[in-house]
């Protein structure tokens, strides 16, 4: 009887639910698994040896996904995998449809991806088809043989193009953009290195092949790509080298294709350019790439932490707002390659440079810095003040590995393999890498960040470490999916060092509050009138910082705090303490 009266009443009782009928769009939204993630690259031959060979295997990563689901990453983004010359670290690709030997076998692959996903964790992988490796049996008989077929894979000029020493990727290593070819007789493009000849996208017979790449990978049980060098790959060859036409449709035409293969697979874009471009790559309604990374904002935050200064770091997030619903910014603090800082003034770069980047061979391809962020920042504070605001950011938070122990960079390396050194497990040899006597990349061994002091075990036992504030930064932004999700707004802080933030969901807002400066700061009135605003731990610890009346927060240097405004409903924090009707942070950079 009870059961037939509740069956009668419930529709009285969602009156929201009847009236309303159809799924409010936010409903779809939250769906969206790449707006709900916490994304965590790592390159597969670095990370865990498994069979003491010296190079990290996916056996080793299958070892590891514990830890990674424990630090609570809920995709992982691995840097390419395949047969290559290594001659730029993988990116340079001689067989796109197999795997390194040395780091396993499809069955192995398959293994990974299985036991990731039985932990929750989706796996998307780098799509580097921009170019090949100068070694792969493509170009080398594009350029034995005029008639062969996949001649017209390539691009090809007889005479030397004007502009064949402009347009380097790589500048101060890379010299030209055309190089000849002798056996070819004729000059060949190549955005990036000379034995990285581009692809020509344009003809069929490559889209077709791209097609197939993309179809196997997904059969395999990938969720998606990262797409390498974006503007590069839409790039018409033979347009402009400085000023080239972009086909836009091949990208919307790979995001139908790779969706037809697979609903929710995801593309995201590697895509440093203007604000203004942003649209046509996202797709006027997000037809386009589902996520790119922001480097527009990336680096005003760099010149944000160099400074103290917030103003510009405010504007780049303003120029960079207008993003269609379904599409999401990936933002990050360090990735796999220097810091590019060409989008920077001059005065402004020499600014980040000063400060994190004083050394020339800090420096890298005439616009960035190729340090990670710990050694660069040396504040411990302000480091974590730093992640704190990654995860505050309103897009979908890319941790690159190794960055949640705060690992240093090897300078002696060349080029960007200063920041690609192997990940530190533990304090034994190689960092507990590699059992091997020659590991393929040498693990920091001297200085602060050595694998003695820096290591995942270590600080897994320490509730004060870096890797455990990392760890409560992605469960609390899991907690409060507004961030990533809601509508956000900057909110005037008055202070020149100071960025807040608000994220407003269906139910609640919440806000953030960084501060830039080594110097304490108070904000004044942010939550007047606001009721039911409370703080919510982040570092664990109770004994808020300090808050008068008139809901003022004090925050040390390089202090941080976050902030939910519930005003229907008394609430109770996760902590269980409730500071109903008042603001108080709790997470503080000391
Ligand atoms: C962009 C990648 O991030 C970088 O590491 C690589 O060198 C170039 N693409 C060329 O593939």
């Amino acid at each position: 009887m009870r059961r037939v009266l509740l069956t009668l009443l419930l529709p009285l009782l969602l009156p929201t639910y009847k009236a309303t009928g159809q799924p409010r769009p936010t409903d779809f939204i939250q769906e969206l698994w790449y707006k709900k993630g916490v994304v965590y690259n790592l390159d597969v031959k670095v990370f865990q040896d498994s069979d003491g060979d010296g190079v990290g295997d996916f056996n080793g990563l299958t070892r590891r996904l514990d830890y990674l689901s424990d630090l609570g990453v809920t995709v992982l983004w691995l840097a390419p995998f395949q047969p290559s010359p290594n001659q730029d670290d993988g990116y340079d690709i001689s067989d796109f449809y197999g795997i390194d030997a040395r780091l396993g076998t499809q069955a192995d692959l398959r293994n990974f991806i299985q036991q990731a996903k039985k932990r929750g964790i989706r796996v998307v992988m780098d799509l580097v088809v921009n170019h090949t490796s100068s070694q792969h049996p493509w170009f080398q008989q594009a350029r034995r043989n005029k008639e062969s077929p996949y001649r017209s894979w390539y691009v090809w000029s007889q005479q030397r193009p004007r502009d064949w020493n402009k347009g380097m990727i790589f500048p101060g290593v890379q010299h030209e953009t055309w190089s000849y070819d002798s056996l070819a007789g004729a000059y060949f493009y190549h955005r990036f290195y000379r034995f990285q000849p581009d692809l020509n996208a344009q003809n069929p017979a490559v889209q077709a092949e791209l097609r197939n790449v993309v179809r196997h990978w997904l059969a395999l049980g990938i969720d998606g790509f990262r797409l390498d060098a974006v503007p590069f790959f839409i790039e018409v060859p033979g347009t402009s080298v400085n000023n080239p036409d972009l086909q836009f449709d091949l990208l919307m035409w790979l995001r139908q294709f790779i969706q037809w293969q697979k609903g929710d697979a995801l593309l995201l874009g590697e895509t440093n350019v203007a604000p203004k471009e942003n649209k046509q790559y996202f797709g006027q309604y997000g037809e386009g790439m589902q996520m790119m990374f922001n480097f527009y904002v990336n680096q005003f935050l760099f010149y944000a932490l160099a400074t103290g200064d917030v103003g510009t770091l405010e504007k780049a997030l303003e120029a960079t707002r207008d993003v269609p619903t379904t599409a999401q910014w990936a933002f990050f603090l360090r990735n796999h390659d220097e810091i590019d800082l060409g989008r920077l003034s001059k005065r402004q770069r020499e600014a980040v440079y000063a400060r994190m980047g004083p050394d020339k061979n800090m420096q890298l391809y005439e616009r960035g810095i190729r340090r990670r962020l710990a050694p660069m920042l040396a504040n411990p504070a302000q480091l974590r003040m730093a992640y704190s605001l990654l995860f505050a950011l309103p897009g979908t938070p890319v941790l690159r590995y190794g960055e949640e122990i705060g690992m240093g960079d090897d300078l002696r390396l060349k080029e960007r393999l200063a920041i690609r050194t192997p990940m530190q497990w533990l304090a034994g040899p190689n960092g507990g890498f590699t059992t091997a006597r020659q590991p393929i990349r040498p693990p920091i061994q001297q200085g602060p960040y050595r694998y003695a002091n820096v290591n995942v075990t270590a600080q897994r036992q320490d509730s004060a470490s870096l890797l455990t504030h990392i760890r409560r930064l992605i469960r609390l932004r899991k907690q409060y999916p507004e961030i990533g999700q809601g509508v956000w707004q900057l909110r005037k802080s008055h202070s020149p060092h100071v960025l807040i933030l608000a994220s407003e969901g269906p139910n609640r807002t919440v806000v953030t509050v960084h501060n830039f400066s080594p110097h304490p700061q108070t904000i004044r009135g942010l939550f007047e009138g606001a009721r039911g605003a409370r703080g919510i731990g982040i570092n664990g610890k109770t004994g808020p910082s300090p808050i008068d009346k008139t809901g003022d927060i004090q925050l040390p240097g390089y202090g941080y705090g976050w902030f939910t405004i519930e005003p229907k409903t008394n609430p109770v924090p996760p902590d269980g303490k409730s500071t109903s009707g008042r603001a108080t942070p709790t997470g503080r950079g000391r």
